[in-house]
């Protein structure tokens, strides 16, 4: 695949696709850490003289109208200040754009534009037109075939890899493809049902498999236990059991908790209790795993070569029962293993728990970074690598 490094972009219509789809609250930013991974995309393609146009969508607009709640002006005044000079934000580009050399602008969502969502083809060819160098950089969207993640690069005189598409596919690649042992997997969230294949496709890899929040309750009632009145799944109880039966197949452990901790109600306020995991009452629910569970958790993270983290083990949003949650993040930050963390749940746990600087990697995919460790091709990368393949 061609990599935006190699290539000359001085004096070039460089046309770059980031995911900049952050959450605006009331017209303000309020996390900038997609913003943070593109910037140095932007900023290298400036500073080698380019003419640089960033795309991207922000949310789910209805294509064909103007939306003010899924503008892209908050992202272009960020942009503004970081790059210490004003960020021109083209409402209308299709028919293109006048831009400097080393100048950036942004284009306003393309979700805006009529066909953008079913890959059009005419529209494609339009951004294609726009520019001499397509840049795909958008990790969290390169599960989308959209005209501007996929469409385009079939169409633009030169597509290439961005540094952060780069980054994202090397650092999970190197966790799932060629990881160092043991690989320990932390699979949790309410339902199983949603992580189903990433489930699937991780108990064949990993050597330790770790379920938790509601998907953990299935396990639990799969291995034996009531859950009273707990977030379950019971249609999925064969599933969870045939994991569990693949896993020890392979060597592999998926270790059901010993203790939780149980309230009767779902609330911040609910007093919390911890219990051994065969002592779970009727009206109970269990939303987090109990203090000796937590431990027993953290001893096999210390000794991981290879950590994947994706989804909460309790309800962490109420402190009560973040506890889980904070030991294991607690144990990655101190662990020596490489380790990725992603998904929006993840990452608000990383950042209540302050622990950034001790993840080896954060992924800023939610959808993209689930079906990369799903196995899934994603769309964008297999677009470049077919033009790739095409030379
Ligand atoms: C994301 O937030 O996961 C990406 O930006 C993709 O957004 P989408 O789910 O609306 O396609």
């Amino acid at each position: 695949v061609t990599r935006m490094q190699d290539l000359d972009l001085r004096g070039k219509r460089v046309l770059i696709r980031e995911d900049l789809n952050v959450p605006v609250e009331n017209g303000r930013i309020t996390s900038t850490q997609r913003l943070d991974a593109a910037l140095p995309t932007i900023v290298a393609a400036r500073d080698a003289g380019a003419k640089v146009m960033v795309i991207s969508h922000l949310g789910r607009p209805k294509e064909g109208e103007f939306d003010e709640a899924s503008s892209l002006k908050p992202v272009a005044e960020w942009l503004g200040k970081k790059l210490g000079k004003d960020v021109r934000l083209v409402r209308d580009y299709l028919d293109g754009v006048d831009v400097a050399d080393g100048e950036v602008v942004v284009l306003e969502n393309c979700r805006m534009n009529v066909g953008e969502g079913k890959d059009d083809e005419t529209l494609s060819k339009k951004y294609a037109a726009l520019c001499d160098i397509f840049v795909m950089d958008a990790f969290g969207t390169a599960h989308r075939a959209q005209a501007s993640t996929h469409g385009v690069i079939r169409f633009a005189p030169v597509a290439a890899a961005g540094p952060l598409l780069a980054k994202e596919l090397d650092a999970l690649g190197k966790a799932l493809e060629n990881p160092d042992h043991p690989l320990l997997a932390i699979v949790a969230g309410s339902k199983v049902s949603t992580k189903l294949e990433l489930l699937q496709n991780l108990v064949g890899r990993v050597d330790q498999l770790i379920v938790g929040g509601g998907i953990a309750n299935t396990f639990i009632l799969a291995a034996g236990h009531k859950v009273g009145k707990s977030l379950v799944e019971a249609d999925l109880l064969d599933t969870a059991k045939k994991i569990m039966a693949d896993a020890k197949s392979r060597g592999a452990e998926v270790p059901v908790p010993t203790d939780v901790v149980v309230a009767t109600e779902f609330s911040a306020t609910a007093k919390a209790t911890v219990k051994a995991v065969d002592q779970v009452g009727d009206d109970e629910m269990i939303l987090d795993i109990g203090p000796d569970t937590a431990k027993r958790y953290a001893e096999l993270i210390a000794k991981a070569g290879t950590v994947v983290w994706n989804g909460p083990v309790g309800v962490f949003e109420f402190d009560a029962f973040g506890k889980g949650t904070e030991t294991l993040a607690r144990a990655i930050a101190a662990s020596k293993a490489f380790s990725i963390a992603g998904g929006g749940d993840t990452l608000a746990a990383v950042d209540k728990y302050g622990i950034e600087d001790g993840v080896s990697y954060i992924s800023t995919g939610g959808g993209a970074f689930l079906e990369f460790l799903e196995g899934k091709e994603l769309p964008a990368v297999a677009a470049l690598q077919a033009r790739a393949d095409s030379k």
